[in-house]
This record gives structure tokens, sequence and C-alpha cells, in this order.
């Protein structure tokens, strides 16, 4: 099966979340399991400096008011894995996030630059781009890929099936209807039937509207997304598309993450040789300044600082959840006002809470190594991976039941979870697993069925080939 996965980001080379994460690690799992998988990528600087072998496939000229786009054909640094690259360097070549700029405004030309991601996609799955390899189906991750179902489905006189994931609906890539006609599709679409959102134009839309299947990355988000409280308003378009909408819940990259053989930690450990955790905790703690208390219940936050995790919550529990002895060891970036509450609760408990405003992969692991618990208690979680994270590390997750979250952690099983996202919900249920640890058994029993819990991508990657037999086999449905 040849399998095209288009996308915004790729770990390590550009990451702003667990997209980059699951963009990295699936495809090896296909790939182990016999398919023929490629990567089609953006050309940002970063990719550009760590493809090895790149080669020029097609120069596609000018598009998308880009005057040079070439398509070139690489290989990933690491796992050797192909990737197709879009060289555009009027679109890509520049510093800033993949979608912002480096005082955080979205990128005026965004449409254009994501638009030509899924129009090169559309051209790989005909076979005008690259006739040596032409793929059976295009699986696209997020609204930065979705404009490839669009093309496919319009314009392609291609066999290949169309998936589309949808990693998080509250980012949508919403534009100006007036921009409508960068995008050289019919004006039939031009409506709510097709790509319009309340007056502008959505490549979420486009992707859940036109792509063959349709999945999420758990099967609680699935049955989410289709209500109104989760739906971002696209949950009639959800429903819409009835069991054409599947879970498939992520795995995580047992190589990557595995404290057997983790390279930033202090000390390795595993189920069976578990004491390494126990100096993973000390080094954790004289590393952030925490007191060394064994007493204490190490918590920690590895996040993204925005209003979908739920960390108010953390925050508006900290003083009361201090008091009773938990420490804390916070890690993120991102809205400006909770980047400074977590810095005043820091300055306010010294030696009880250490906040590190800013992005570090090592850092991460260190702390998800030398917790007790890993804290995430967000208000909605398509799937989430720290807690997984923390299941493989004996680091037992206190979660929110929602998403990914309610389909990855089992309360009283592997971990705490709590249902009103509210602060006395949170300190409750971390309350709970304050007292769990303090009985040894107890907390024994919690890290180690955690740590047996199967979270590889074996599994799920055998449910998207399942889903690509079944896509191709059914064939297109009529243009939307
Ligand atoms: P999301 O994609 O919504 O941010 P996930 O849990 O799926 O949430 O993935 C987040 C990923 O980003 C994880 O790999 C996590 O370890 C990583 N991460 C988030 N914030 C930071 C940070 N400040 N430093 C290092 N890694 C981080
Ligand atoms: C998104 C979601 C997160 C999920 C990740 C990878 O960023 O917010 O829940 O784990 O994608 O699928």
């Amino acid at each position: 099966m040849r399998v095209l996965h288009v996308a915004a980001e790729v770990f390590p080379l550009v990451k702003t979340g667990g997209l980059a994460d699951v963009v990295a690690a699936l495809p090896l799992a296909q790939a182990q399991q016999g398919a023929d998988v490629r990567l089609l990528l953006p050309g940002y600087p970063a990719v550009l400096e760590a493809v090895q072998g790149a080669r020029s496939v097609i120069d596609i000229g000018a598009c998308f008011g880009a005057l040079r786009v070439r398509l070139l054909l690489a290989r990933m640094p690491g796992s050797k894995l192909p990737v197709y690259v879009v060289d555009a360097p009027y679109l890509y070549r520049r510093g800033g996030s993949p979608y912002q700029d480096s005082q955080g405004q979205e990128w005026a030309d965004n449409l254009q630059r994501f638009a030509l991601l899924g129009w090169v996609a559309a051209h790989l799955a005909g076979d005008d781009a690259d006739p040596q390899w032409v793929p059976q189906v295009v699986h696209a991750h997020d609204w930065h890929a979705a404009m490839a179902c669009a093309y496919i489905r319009e314009h392609g006189a291609t066999p290949a099936a169309t998936v589309y994931t949808v990693h998080n609906l509250a980012f949508q890539g919403l534009f100006p209807m007036h921009d409508w006609a960068m995008l050289g599709l019919g004006s039939h679409l031009m409506s709510p039937a097709g790509l319009e959102f309340h007056g502008q134009l959505s490549f979420m839309k486009a992707g859940l509207k036109c792509a063959d299947r349709i999945t999420t990355v758990s099967p609680t988000y699935a049955q989410e997304i289709a209500t109104p409280e989760f739906g971002c308003g696209l949950d009639g378009v959800v429903r819409g598309r009835g069991a054409h909408v599947l879970g498939i819940l992520n795995g995580i990259d047992p190589a990557l993450w595995n404290p057997a053989t983790d390279p930033a930690i202090a000390t390795r450990y595993d189920a069976e040789r578990p004491a390494g955790k126990a100096d993973c905790r000390r080094a954790l703690q004289q590393e952030l300044g925490l007191r060394p208390d064994d007493g204490a219940l190490l918590l920690t936050v590895v996040s993204r600082l925005t209003a979908q995790k739920g960390l108010d919550l953390v925050l508006a529990a900290l003083p009361e959840l201090v008091q009773a002895g938990v420490q804390f060891a916070v890690q993120g970036t991102g809205e400006p006002a909770l980047e400074a509450a977590f810095r005043m609760a820091q300055q306010a408990h010294p030696g009880r809470v250490h906040v590190h405003i800013g992005y570090d992969e090592a850092r991460a692991h260190r702390l998800i190594a030398g917790a007790d618990v890993i804290a995430v208690p967000s208000r909605f979680e398509p799937c989430g991976l720290t807690q997984m994270y923390g299941l493989r590390y004996g680091t037992v997750p206190v979660v929110r039941r929602v998403g990914g979250l309610a389909d990855t952690v089992s309360d009283g099983v592997t971990g705490f979870t709590f249902d009103a996202a509210t602060p006395g919900a949170f300190e409750r249920c971390v309350l709970r697993a304050r007292a769990a640890r303090a009985a040894p058994a107890e907390w024994q029993g919690l890290m180690t069925r955690g740590m047996a819990q199967e979270l590889s991508w074996a599994g799920p990657a055998r449910s998207y080939d399942a889903l690509y037999r079944e896509a191709l086999a059914a064939g297109r449905a009529s243009p939307a």
C-alpha cells in the first residue's frame, strides 16, 4: 500500500505540538508493517536543512503567488523515510513558527502557503508530479493539509483515496471569503454546503466535506465532535459524515519515550528495575531547587499554556495543594497571561513550585521521569500524548475525563480522573493521588499497570490500514 502523509509538522524538524510526534511515528509503524510510506512537507528552513540527499523531482514554476516552486524528494534524518518537500522560498523560507510570525501574528499568506501544500499532494496523487511513485492513499493531517482532499476530489482523475485526520477541531484555518479565487476551485463549493463557514472560507471544512474518510485521534473525541459542546460549530458537518468518521487512538514512539533507554534522564529504569525512578525524582528536585522532600507529591505539567489545557484550574488549586504538601514542576509556553500567572506562582512558593517558561524536549523527559504524577486537566483533548508518556514512565496521570484522556487513563487503575472543569474537582483528584502514594502497594500497582499498558503504534497502524483498504474498496462518492 502506497501512502502519502501530508502535514505541516514533523518531529524533530518542526514541532509545535503532538501533531509533529504523530507524523513522525505513525508512518514508521506503517512502514514496519510493510506499507510504502512517504511524507509531504512544506520546505521551511528547518526542513530543508535537516533532510538528506534532496534531489529535484519537478519544477512546478509559479503558483499561489510564489514565482519558483519545486518539488524535492529527500530522506528524513534518522529514519530515512522518503519525504517530498515543497520548496517555495517566497512562501516557506522564513523564521517564526510554521503558522505565525515572531510576534504571534498568523502569517498573512497562510491561505497560499497551505493551499499549495494540498495542491502539490493532489498532483502527486495524479501521476503528473512524480510518475515513479503514485500514492494509493493520501492521508492529510489537520487544516494545514486539508485542501489536498478538496483538490483531489474536485480535480483529480485519480483513484487515490483520501483520509483526513482531525488532530484538533478548534484550529480551523479560516480565511476571508474574498480570497476564494486564489484557490482555483469551482464556485459550487463557495457556499455553506461547501467550504463556507459563517461567511469565511474554512480549510477544516474542506477536509471534513471532501475526504473519503475522516478520523480523529481518539474514539471519545470522535463522538464529542459530533456534539455542539465540542463541535466548534462544525458538529453538524461531522454528524453529516455519519459512519465515515472514525476515532483511532494515537500511539507513542516506544523508542523515543522509553525510561529503560532514555539518554535524557538521570538513571534509566523500567517496571522490572524501578529503583532508577527515585533517582530521577531526587535529581529533578535538585535541578529545580525543589525541597528534597520524599513525602511530597511531585506533580508535573508539560504543556502548551492555552485555554484548551485547563491550566487555570491548576493555578486556582495550587495554593491549597501546596499547603497540602504538593510540589509543582511546570514547563510550557503559550498565552502571556498564563505564563505570567505561573511565574507568579513560582515566586509565591519558593522551593515548592518551579516554572520553566520555554520549550525544551530533553527537559520534558526529565520532568516526566522525575515526577510522581503528570496533570492534564484539559477542557477538551483530542488525544493528548503527555499522559501516555506519563504512563510509560510510571508517572501516574491525573486527567480530566474527556477525549483521549478518557480513553487512555482508567480511574483508580492506571491513574485518576475527574469530570467537572473546576479547581475543586481538580484539587480533590490530586489529593486522591496523594493518598494513594501514601499507600506504597497501591501506588506500585498504579505504576506497574500504567507501565504495562499497550501504547505502541502497532495497533493504530493496523486500524489505519484497514480503513485505507475499506476506503479504496468503496471508491469515491460523487463530488461535493
Ligand atoms: P498538543 O498537541 O495539544 O499540544 P499533545 O499532548 O498531543 O498536546 O502533545 C504535546 C507535545 O508537545 C508532547 O510531545 C509534549 O511533550 C510537547 N510539549 C508541549 N509543551 C512543551 C514544552 N514546553 N517543552 C517540551 N515539550 C513540550
Ligand atoms: C492535537 C491535540 C492533541 C493530540 C495531538 C496529536 O494537537 O490537541 O490532543 O494529542 O494533536 O494527535
